[in-house]
């Protein structure tokens, strides 16, 4: 198997992530249901081998590399590569440049616990979003867990605006520039969907938008959680665990989660 011919949302991507490692070398803590992943599973990690997909600069690698049986990280933008090596030099060498498209480098059922973090999945266009989840599949042991998170589709304000930012009294300037940065973002979403058939969008459960990155010009998915599990049955890793930012259990509750991102928990069938 062979990653795709780069389509021009693709090429935007990688250069998107290439130019974004000194940002990604700041960022450092877990996310708290990414935390609370570790904590579940500190014990079995311990024996486990790992692939962590799109590392960025290594934020997760600082956490869950020294906890794991063996690891490896991947990206796909050699800058982030370089950034993650340095920021994390005792695994240095187990840190690749490799698309997660294509993992023809590790043998199938070799691993025990796949990891995309903060939303990577959603970089990759629609059409090969399937193909790195059987890829995921393929190097995953049977019983195995793929976790990741997922922009949500129903955090997106079709007929509204992204709630604006706290004002912070303390912190006068942070707070102006938070609130237009903000305001850009809404005027750009409401161009972005103004002549799109929402219903249909609803209907289909995801949408890939130009609204990622600083200028917010960098094509992203958003996801329908009922979406993401029927594809993720299609791939053949089975959905046991949904949980918003605050990690609250979600699986199948009504109405749906309007957080931004949503972390998903899978096993390989
Ligand atoms: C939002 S950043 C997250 C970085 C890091 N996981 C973190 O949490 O800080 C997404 C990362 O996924 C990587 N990525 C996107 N598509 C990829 C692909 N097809 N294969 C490997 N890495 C990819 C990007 O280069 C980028 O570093």
């Amino acid at each position: 198997m062979s990653a795709s011919t780069p389509t021009l949302a693709a090429a935007r991507n990688l250069e998107h992530w290439n130019s974004a490692a000194q940002q990604y070398a700041k960022a450092g803590d877990l996310f708290a249901p990414e935390a609370r992943l570790l904590t579940l599973y500190a014990a079995d990690l311990k024996r486990w081998s790992m692939l962590d997909l799109g590392i960025g600069a290594g934020r997760t690698t600082r956490h869950f590399a020294p906890a794991a049986g063996s690891y490896l990280g991947i990206d796909y933008a050699p800058a982030m590569v370089e950034q993650a090596r340095q920021n994390c030099p005792a695994f240095a060498d187990r840190i690749q440049t490799a698309d997660a498209r294509c993992l023809d480098m590790i043998p199938s059922g070799s691993m025990d616990f796949v990891l995309f973090s903060f939303n990577g999945l959603d970089c990759i266009e629609p059409s090969d979003r399937e193909q790195v989840l059987r890829e995921v599949r393929r190097v995953l042991r049977p019983g195995g867990i793929f976790s990741f998170s997922a922009h949500n589709l129903y955090s997106v304000p079709f007929r509204g605006s992204w709630p604006m930012p706290p004002l912070n009294v303390g912190k006068p300037l942070e707070s102006v520039y938070r609130l237009a940065k903000r305001t850009k973002r809404n005027l750009r979403i409401r161009n972005l969907v103004k002549n799109r058939n929402t219903d249909a969008i609803l209907r289909r459960g995801w949408a890939f938008f130009p609204d990622g990155g600083e200028s917010y010009t960098v094509p992203l998915m958003y996801v329908a959680p009922g979406f993401q599990k029927e594809q993720l049955e299609a791939c053949g890793l089975r959905l046991f665990s949904m949980q918003d930012g605050d990690c609250r259990e979600i699986l199948g509750t009504h109405p749906p989660s309007t957080d931004s991102w949503l972390y998903y928990l899978a096993e390989r069938v």
